[in-house]
Formats: C-alpha cells, sequence, structure tokens
C-alpha cells in the first residue's frame, strides 16, 4: 500500500531543513571579521617587523576604493599581501617620500634618532587627525633643554600632497605588517591617485 504521509512531509522537512541551512549561512556571512581580499598576509620571518597584533587589527582594512585601503573608523590604512611581500600603492609611495622628506631627521625607516622620535612607535598612538595637524602645522617642544624642532610642512606640495602616503606607511610599521624593508613589489598606481597627485602638485 501506498504510505502517502511519507510523500507528503518529506518536501516539508526538506524545505524546512533547506530555510535552517540559509539562516546559517546568513550568519556566518556576518560575522566574517572583512572580505578575505582585504586580509594582510605578513612575512612571519621578519624579525625587524615586531609585529603588534592589537594594532594589527586595528588598523585592518575594512573597505577598498580604487587600491586605497579604509579601516573601521574610515580613515586611511595599509595593505600587505603575499607574504610581506607586496603593499598597496599609497604604503609603497609612503614609504619612498617618507625617505624623500623624513629620515634625514626621523631616521631610516621610521626608527627614529638623536634628533627626532621613532615615527614607528609615535603612530602606536597618534590618531589620523593628530598625525596630519603635525604635519602640516609642526610641533616644538618648548621645554627641553635644547630646541628640537619638526618644521610645519604645510606649504610643502612634496608632503602634504601625499600626507595619507606618509601616514599609511608610518601606520604598516608601527603595527609591524612590514620591517625594516626596501619594498620590492606594489599594487598599480590606481588611477584616483594620479587624479589627485596632479590636482594636488598643479594647483
Ligand atoms: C628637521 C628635522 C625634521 C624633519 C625633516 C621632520 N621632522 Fe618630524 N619631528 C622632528 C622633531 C625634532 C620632532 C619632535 C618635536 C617635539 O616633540 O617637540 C618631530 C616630531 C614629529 C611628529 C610627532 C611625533 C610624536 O611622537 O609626537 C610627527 C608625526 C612627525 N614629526 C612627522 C614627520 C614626518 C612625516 C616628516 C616628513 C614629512 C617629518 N616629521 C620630518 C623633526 C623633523
Amino acid at each position: 500500500m501506498l504510505n502517502l504521509s511519507k510523500i507528503v512531509t518529506r518536501p516539508v522537512i526538506a524545505a524546512l531543513a533547506l530555510a535552517t541551512v540559509s539562516t546559517v549561512a546568513v550568519h556566518a556571512e556576518d560575522a566574517k571579521p572583512a572580505d578575505p581580499k582585504l586580509a594582510n598576509s605578513l612575512n612571519a620571518n621578519d624579525k625587524t617587523a615586531e609585529q603588534d597584533p592589537k594594532l594589527l587589527k586595528q588598523d585592518a582594512a575594512v573597505k577598498v576604493d580604487d587600491g586605497k585601503y579604509f579601516d573601521a573608523e574610515g580613515h586611511p590604512t595599509f595593505h600587505v599581501t603575499q607574504d610581506g611581500k607586496m603593499l598597496d600603492w599609497y604604503t609603497y609611495s609612503g614609504y619612498r617620500r617618507y625617505h624623500a622628506e623624513c629620515h634625514v631627521c626621523h631616521g631610516p625607516d621610521g626608527m627614529g634618532s638623536t634628533y627626532a622620535p621613532a615615527l614607528k612607535d609615535s603612530l602606536k598612538h597618534l590618531s589620523y587627525e593628530e598625525f596630519i595637524g603635525i604635519l602640516a602645522g609642526g610641533k616644538q617642544d618648548v621645554n627641553a633643554a635644547e630646541q628640537k624642532v619638526m618644521p610645519a610642512f604645510g606649504d610643502n606640495k612634496n608632503v602634504m600632497c601625499y600626507s595619507d602616503d606618509l601616514y599609511v606607511y608610518l601606520k604598516a610599521r608601527a603595527a609591524g605588517a612590514i620591517g625594516r624593508i626596501r619594498p620590492s613589489e606594489h599594487e598599480d598606481k590606481p588611477d584616483t591617485a594620479k587624479k589627485a597627485e596632479k590636482e594636488c602638485m598643479g594647483g
């Protein structure tokens, strides 16, 4: 004899099971920290990097807009991939700008000197707004026995047009995403960066 109850209930159970699976899937999606494309892949063997897990987490990119990465607060951040070999354009550009404009006082790779502080440490606590403010307006410790001055770069286009680049490079050094490296590979220069550079340098 034909068992009617079996024929009727099976599809219902199947539908219920499907519904459960899809709700679970949606939750799993929500719980993901970020798009895997945005995750960093660092060089675990680079002892000069001094990785700071808390900062690496805090600085993790949650968004990318034409090659420019942003953290959860909406500030620019770095993106390091291929076991630390590949830098996003802005971090690479920041490395170059830093070694053109800042290293004479702040030392190579943000390591500091007898004259100026190690920016790889300063950027562990300075906010984006504070960094940009100091860069544009300068800083002077009036109480210091020796007068040490951070010049104001507000009028210097070679610095201010690349302020975000400098910031993300120094953030990458502060979090230990990159060590004392000479970057070899980088993501392509985004069209947005080309346009912004032209407008900033020319205007
Ligand atoms: C002529 C030397 C000199 C140059 C060039 C220079 N700085 Fe400085 N910078 C200093 C000194 C000195 C201080 C410390 C000032 C103080 O604390 O009073 C400083 C402080 C800073 C600080 C604050 C650090 C902290 O811990 O509060 C930041 C950020 C900074 N510099 C960024 C830069 C960047 C980025 C560049 C390159 C575009 C640069 N500086 C170029 C001398 C320099």
